[in-house]
């Protein structure tokens, strides 16, 4: 039997499923001797046996020799799914490692899960870095976006062991430390929230250019690379014209048609809406994207209604310039649904107390994860303007868009609403814009509600203080607080 390598690896990877060994692979591409392991040995041997040439690997069949194959102080990323099972193989790795080794977590985890996690392992003079890895398989093996969170002790060590796999943008690797314990996963799951807003927009797109627009599937693939030639060029714009192209072979139809109309998610689009619930965030773009989710997947509840026979409205002639309206509605869709995004990033480093840098944030979205797109350029630019901008609606560029494209947007929102055409996306994101941008809204009666039912008080518009009208008296007013005695 040969020695077994001791203290040999630049670090190493728990979990072989696709995720994991292409991670792997990524970093023996690169230069990095790099130790594997997995709970069952068949999926190790695998990843040898089909690509032990690609690079330094050193496989270990038993956690005890994964861990004495690595250089000190160690680095482990732990590739599970996250949730099962991440607990137990963290625990595995802190039983072994010593003060200063380093446990990367770069599944989707809960950010909440993340801090407590790190302030366990702090306590053991172990670093732990929750690190959200995004651009799916493909991106794992050829340079994913990275959001590493951690101390940064972890960070020294790590940053050119990242930056050597990572994505790159104009140069620039696609990874920065986004900041102490839950940062990273924290960002990584706005990214997701932002990755389900995008994606409803452009099914919402999708279906206006059909039902009313009356474009075929093949039309619909040329529609979208067209747009991916200008503002809008991004892989999910670019993803929906190669999707669109796509025949079953079964059938013969284009593929998006025989697929069930049902979306599943698997949770981090519905944890960013509850986060934001909680920090008192209007993320209404995500929202609405996760609640088409839910409303495609109930289908008694569509079949009951589509069993009232009431028909449908007919949906209106396709307006001239149609096809330009919805790209421009799209556009400034997504702009609200980014700035809802970036709000609370702000939101949350506020609360949990880390330092984020938005423009940052954006320089290593361009690249390797699933929201890349030309616009980041835009946002790093905004931020570039003014690190504070209260919200990226109120950039230079930004607001020029939406000036740009806001007739079109009401065009597209109307004709859907008389067409039947649910666009849940586009009208909500209409609807915020229309909220922030009005200089009076009806939240003045809802105080007065508020006060006649409950007692809560209002301010007034002409003088400071706290008031309360005496409803159930004689309807005078006092002044319950700011009176000055
Ligand atoms: C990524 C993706 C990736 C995945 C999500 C979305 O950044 O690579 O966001 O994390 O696609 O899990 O999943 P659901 O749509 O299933 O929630």
């Amino acid at each position: 039997m040969s020695e077994k390598p001791v203290g040999v690896a630049d670090i190493g990877v728990v979990g072989m499923a696709v995720m994991g060994s292409n991670l792997a692979r990524n970093l023996a591409h690169h230069g990095n001797v790099t130790a594997v392991y997995n709970r069952t040995d068949a999926k190790t041997d695998e990843l040898i046996r089909d690509h032990g040439s690609e690079g330094e690997f050193v496989p270990s069949h038993d956690i005890d020799d994964f861990v004495a194959s690595l250089k000190k102080p160690r680095v482990a990323i732990i590739m599970v799914q996250a949730g099962r099972g991440t607990d137990a193989v963290i625990e595995q790795l802190a039983d072994r490692f010593e003060p200063g080794d380093i446990i990367v977590d770069g599944g989707n985890a809960n950010f909440l899960d993340t801090i407590r996690r790190e302030k366990d392992l702090r306590e053991r003079n172990l670093n732990f870095a929750g690190t959200g890895i995004s651009g799916g398989e493909e991106g794992a093996l050829n340079g994913p976006s990275i959001m590493p969170g951690g101390s940064d002790e972890a960070w020294d060590r790590l940053k050119p062991i990242l930056e050597s796999i990572a994505a790159e943008a104009e140069g620039e690797p696609c990874v920065t430390h986004i900041g102490h314990d839950g940062a990273g996963h924290f960002v990584k799951m706005v990214h997701n929230g932002i990755e389900y807003a995008d994606m409803q927009l452009i099914a919402e797109a999708y279906d206006l250019l059909r039902r009313v627009g009356g474009h075929d599937t093949a039309a619909l693939a040329e529609v979208f690379d067209e747009w991916n030639q200008g503002d809008l060029e991004s892989y999910l714009i670019e993803i929906t014209a190669e999707v669109l192209r796509q025949k079953d072979a079964e059938t013969g139809k284009p593929l998006v048609d025989v697929i069930t109309d049902q979306a599943g998610s698997k949770g981090t689009g519905v944890w960013t809406v509850q986060n934001a619930v909680g920090l008192g965030i209007p993320v209404s773009g995500i929202g609405e994207a996760v609640f088409a989710r839910a409303v495609s997947s109930k289908p008694k509840q569509r079949e009951a209604v589509q069993a009232l026979e009431k028909g449908r409205p007919e949906p209106v002639a396709k307006p001239d310039g149609f096809e330009d309206d919805v790209r421009a509605a799209l556009y400034a869709s997504k702009v609200v649904a980014y700035a809802q995004g970036f709000d609370i990033i702000i939101a949350g480093a506020e609360q949990y107390d880390w330092q984020i840098d938005k423009g940052a944030v954006a320089k290593i979205w361009r690249a390797g994860c699933i929201i890349r797109a030309r616009f980041l350029n835009r946002i790093v630019e905004a931020y570039e303007r003014n690190p504070e901008l209260p919200t990226l609606l109120a950039d230079e560029y930004f607001a020029k868009v939406v000036a740009d494209g806001e007739a079109a947007w009401r065009r597209v929102v109307s004709t859907a609403a008389l067409s039947g055409v649910p666009v849940p996306g586009f009208a909500s994101a209409l609807s915020y814009y229309d909220s922030l941008s009005s200089d009076r809204l009806p939240a003045a009666l809802i105080q007065a509600q508020r006060d006649f039912f409950g007692a809560h008080t209002y301010g007034r518009i002409d003088k400071p203080g706290v008031f309360h009208t005496l409803w159930s008296g004689d309807r005078s007013e006092i002044q319950t607080e700011g009176s000055g005695h």
